[in-house]
């Protein structure tokens, strides 16, 4: 069997082939017969499309076609002729078909018909033959790529930080440990603490939050960099928005200030959902049609007042309202949520951490459009981000998306060395620990800035996925740690 020789049904699509002699391999997803012809429905992944298979049984023998089920991998030769039906320009006629693979159509557990995505996320291992999720990947990749087009044509380098890691970038301390010890019998000090020192590393490791501090040593020498990696966090939420495992892409951009910092995020965010629009007309054609019958079924004050495609049309076309988080509050203090006590945390005072109701009133009830919240209190954000000169507040922004929330968090870097150590001394963070950290400041420091956005959210917004469970392959949330 030459592997090689397949066509791609894309291509089959994308040009004229009539007449050629041609082999495809793929998967079936439907098959309708009758006593002088059997058309198959091919899927190869290639393309959300099926291409039509005609088998005529005077040329494949019936023990063949009784195997041709759907879910069941075949290989077909044949020739491309013009199509009688509607739907296509061409189908190929098979002149020999092969069972690369059966599938008991008694235990195959994908049929033509509509699952539920809960029912899917069980079979994780076989959603993504759907066209919901073969369409969701199709377009995760094209993201991927564009990221990594967008930054190298800006000139900014790609770093790989490492996935463990002794330390909390975000303070939060939801890290997974990273041990060899063992867990029965581990090795202790005298107050009866664990002895780290025996460990592989000789000292306490966790996977990764964030590859930031680490992209910021990068940045004080290649100047833009940028990581794009897995990331890890523990945190007890099931939410429709938080993966224990998430990708994070993290620039980092030394000679960047505040403004600059937006400036960047909102281009780049601009450019890649561009890209996807540009790159994934089919994929998306299907997701925006899926999204609006997923709409039909919510209450109207649910649903939301654009349909996918002109969502995101709409995101690459208008500028990003930027706002301090003073106004915001401001704003929320005084809506109608807020005053009929509709909100479940309500807003008191300037302070308050915002919930995620909070950041959608203001996107999608209030300015109806992305939002770039900046200058946040310090009590509510990491102890790296540049503080501000009414000594109250810090250089962060945070991008809230329609649907979304939050997507993108990020600040200007503290980069005076005396502020920065009062303020890890004021959060308890140790400096012995992060001498290397610390390092920067002290030889040839600079003004410099960076964000994260998350790309599992990135990838919900432009699929209009309304889990995030559906977004990535193989989900990793608080139970499950199947497949
Ligand atoms: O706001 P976060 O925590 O920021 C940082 O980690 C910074 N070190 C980034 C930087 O400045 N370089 O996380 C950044 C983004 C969030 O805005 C969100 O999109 C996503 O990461 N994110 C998650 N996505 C999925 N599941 C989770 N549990 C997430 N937590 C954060
Ligand atoms: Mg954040």
């Amino acid at each position: 069997m030459a592997f090689n020789k397949r066509v791609k049904i894309k291509s089959l699509l994308e040009s004229d082939f009539v007449g050629q002699e041609v082999t495809l391999m793929g998967w079936v997803r439907t098959k309708r017969s009758n006593k002088n012809v059997s058309f198959v429905a091919l899927n190869d992944g290639s393309t959300i499309n099926n291409y039509q298979v005609v088998a005529d049984p005077n040329i494949i023998d019936e023990e063949t076609l009784k195997r041709i089920t759907t879910g069941a991998c075949i290989k077909i030769s044949g020739q491309i002729v013009a199509s009688q039906g509607s739907g296509q320009n061409s189908e190929i006629a098979a002149s020999s078909i092969t069972i690369l693979g059966e599938a008991d159509p008694e235990k195959y557990p994908l049929q033509p018909k509509k699952h539920s995505l809960e029912f899917l996320r069980e079979i994780a291992h076989l959603r993504m033959r759907t066209n919901t999720f073969g369409a969701v990947f199709r377009v995760r990749h094209a993201l991927a790529y564009a990221v990594h087009k967008y930054f190298n044509d800006k000139g900014f380098f790609y770093i790989h930080t490492p996935i463990i890691t002794a330390s909390d970038t975000e303070g939060a301390g939801e890290t997974f440990k990273v041990t060899t010890l063992d867990l029965k019998n581990p090795p202790l000090n005298e107050d009866g603490s664990i002895n780290y020192k025996e460990d592989f590393f000789e000292r306490e490791t966790n996977l990764t939050v964030s590859g930031q501090l680490e992209g910021e040593l990068a940045a004080m020498a290649l100047a833009e960099i940028y990581t794009f990696g897995p990331t890890f966090r523990a945190e007890n939420s099931n939410t429709t928005r938080h993966l224990a495992e998430f990708w994070m892409i993290e620039p980092e951009m030394a000679f960047y200030d505040a403004e600059d910092n937006q400036d960047l995020a909102e281009d780049f965010l601009q450019y890649v959902i561009g890209y996807a629009l540009e790159h994934c007309k089919d994929d998306l054609a299907f997701l925006d049609k899926r999204a609006t019958d997923e709409e039909q079924g919510k209450k109207a004050d649910q649903r939301s007042e654009m349909g996918l495609l002109d969502r995101l049309r709409f995101v690459t076309e208008n500028k990003f309202e930027r706002i301090t988080y003073t106004a915001a509050i401001d704003i929320l203090r005084n809506s109608n949520p807020n005053k009929k006590k509709k909100f479940q945390y309500l807003i008191e005072e300037w302070g308050a951490d915002l919930q995620s109701e909070h950041e959608r009133f203001l996107v999608e009830k209030h300015f109806k459009k992305p939002v770039i919240l900046t200058d946040y209190p310090k009590e509510i954000k990491a102890f790296y981000m540049r503080q501000n000169d009414d000594g109250k507040t810090v250089a962060a922004m945070d991008i809230l998306f329609p649907g979304i929330g939050e997507i993108v968090g990020g600040s200007q870097r503290e980069e005076r060395m005396d502020r920065l150590t009062q303020r890890m001394d004021e959060m308890h963070i140790p400096q012995e620990e992060m001498w290397w950290y610390l390092d920067t400041r002290r030889f040839g420091a600079t003004p410099h800035a960076g964000f994260g956005l998350g790309f599992e959210r990135l990838v919900q917004f432009v699929t209009g996925m309304g889990n995030i469970r559906d977004v990535i392959a193989f989900p990793r949330t608080p139970g499950n740690a199947e497949f």
